[in-house]
């Protein structure tokens, strides 16, 4: 048991300090998938080296091929070794694969679920998990349907007096309103709400966490986080991938459900939302609905209006050419999947009565970045006037990656016997002022989980609300496919999308 190595650090720090998360047992469904190796096991040996895990712990990973502990821990090294955030460390590695194990079964076979059963009692018994159960649904959502109903046939979503039971669901949940209210009533037949976790890992970003800490921690910002001072706000989400592979997931997908669904309206939400009444779970996410509930719903002609969608065609990253879209494995070759997409976002309440929200991303752009800028009202142009000098506008970015940071863009004098003025930046790096490295999104959410924090998940009413706005635009899509601009891989999208954000007299930021 690898309960010493593990157990250095009595209390960890979030939105709020707590204690150590209880001993517990995680269940992987779907464990020899791509995100159990990318990200769940680095994310557990990361926390593990951090000293951040529970005094004990076991992870069972629940899987249809056939292979034995030995084969399965071997598979997760490699994949740690190339992924965690910290090079691995042969003892500690040794130490926490100790508490991995193995489990062979059909996901829709009741009888997997009794020995899982069996097996989660003996390693209680054996490690002193005290019978919590934290079951991550990282299978393909195709499974999620049988592996709840054999979790609750089998009795395991119930926790025994004095323990707890909980599911995290990864994304995507659903693929629109209808199909996410079916999985919500599909998990709410086997678990509560209050035992359920939906993943957004844009939500466990440090830099996501630091958007509240940022308006509600300083003075200055909150005064001026409103229309009389804020012209509009861009959230950019920039990746140079492209479908790496998983054409059969995102030919049906597209960005919209992708990435807008979920992360960039979870981040407009952390920068629209009024101050919550509380840090504790549902006082965040009341507000967090309040502004889906706000939002100017597009539809019809509104959405070839407001929204721009593109496909990237073949072109050259980083000095390498890459193939269009529709010539990617596995993707229809007459694909009208956007990879690209552009919105400008009203949020109806008194506070950004008249700010538009433009929201843009897409893979096989030049850069990868995704910030959020918030672009600030033009002095009256009158004192400067004369000078004939221009002077551009305050930003403030939030970097939420990579170099995750915030800077501030403010006019200043030039050096010199006349007056020029020139846009200069305040500028603030997590890295250098902290020093210490940013844990990856995965290990703050798993650690959530364990200790029973839901903020950082999406509530039930948050995913169905951002759903109904989406499902719209897709109603209009649905209508023609016309509209859809193709841009060449490595540039920032189609010029469609540019003349969006000039029509509000603006240009995008470059990254
Ligand atoms: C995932 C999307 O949710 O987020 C991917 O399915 C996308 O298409 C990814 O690449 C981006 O996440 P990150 O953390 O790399 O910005």
């Amino acid at each position: 048991m690898p309960t010493e190595a593990l157990r250095t650090n009595p209390l960890r720090e979030g939105l709020t300090s707590r204690t150590m998360p209880d001993p517990c047992t995680l269940v992987i469904f779907g464990a020899t998938g791509d995100l159990t190796h990318r990200k769940l096991i680095p994310a557990l040996y990361n926390l593990a080296a951090d000293g951040a895990l529970p005094p004990a712990i076991s992870v069972v990973g629940f899987a249809r091929r056939d292979k034995t502990d030995e084969v399965f821990r071997t598979e997760l090294e490699a994949a740690a070794r190339k992924f965690s955030r910290q090079s691995l460390n042969d003892e500690l590695w040794k130490s926490f694969a100790s508490c991995v194990s193995y489990h062979r079964s059909e996901f829709d076979k009741f009888e997997g679920y009794q020995d899982l059963a069996r097996k989660l009692d003996e390693l209680d018994a054996a490690r002193g998990t005290c019978g919590n159960r934290l079951f991550y649904l990282a299978a393909s959502p195709d499974q999620f349907e049988v592996i709840l109903e054999n979790l609750r046939k089998s009795g395991l979503n119930k926790a025994r007096e004095g323990s707890w039971a909980r599911v995290i669901v990864e994304k995507p949940f659903g693929t629109d309103l209808p199909s996410a209210r079916g999985l919500n009533d599909l998990v709410q037949n086997a678990f509560d709400e209050s035992q359920t976790y939906r993943i957004d890992h844009y939500l466990g970003k440090e830099t996501a966490q630091n958007i509240m800490v940022l308006r509600f921690a300083n003075s200055i910002f909150e005064a001026m986080w409103n229309s009389r001072y804020i012209d509009h706000v861009q959230i950019t989400a920039s990746e140079p991938l492209g479908v790496e592979g998983r054409a059969g997931y995102y030919d049906k997908s597209g960005a919209l459900r992708d990435m807008v669904q979920n992360h960039l309206l979870q981040l407009l939400c952390l920068t629209a939302m009024e101050p919550p009444a509380g840090l504790d779970a549902d006082s965040i996410r009341d507000e967090k609905v309040k502004v889906l509930r706000s939002l100017r719903p597009l539809t019809g002609d509104d959405v070839f209006k407001h929204v721009i969608r593109g496909q990237y065609s073949a072109g050259a990253i980083n000095g390498k050419r890459v193939a269009a879209y529709r010539d990617e494995l596995n993707v229809d070759p007459g694909s009208t999947t956007e990879t690209y997409v552009a919105l400008e976002v009203n949020v109806d309440n008194w506070r950004w009565a008249g700010v538009p929200f433009f929201i843009r991303v897409g893979k096989r752009l030049p850069k990868s970045g995704t910030e959020i800028a918030i672009h600030f009202k033009s002095v009256p142009p009158v004192l400067f006037k004369a000078t004939g000098e221009s002077i551009d506008d305050n930003v403030l970015v939030i970097r939420i990656q990579p170099d995750e940071g915030i800077s501030l863009r403010m006019s200043a004098k030039m050096p010199g016997s006349s007056l020029r003025i020139e846009p200069v930046k305040m500028d603030f790096h997590y890295g250098t002022s902290f020093g210490k490295a940013t844990p990856e999104a995965y290990e703050r959410l798993l650690l959530d989980a364990m200790s029973g924090d839901p903020t950082l998940f999406a509530r039930r009413d948050e995913v169905e609300e951002a759903w109904k706005f989406v499902d719209a635009i897709h109603a209009a899509w649905a209508t023609r496919s016309d509209d859809l601009a193709f841009y060449s891989s490595g540039s920032w999208g189609p010029g469609e999308a540019d003349e969006l954000i000039t029509r509000h007299a603006s240009t995008w930021r470059r990254l």
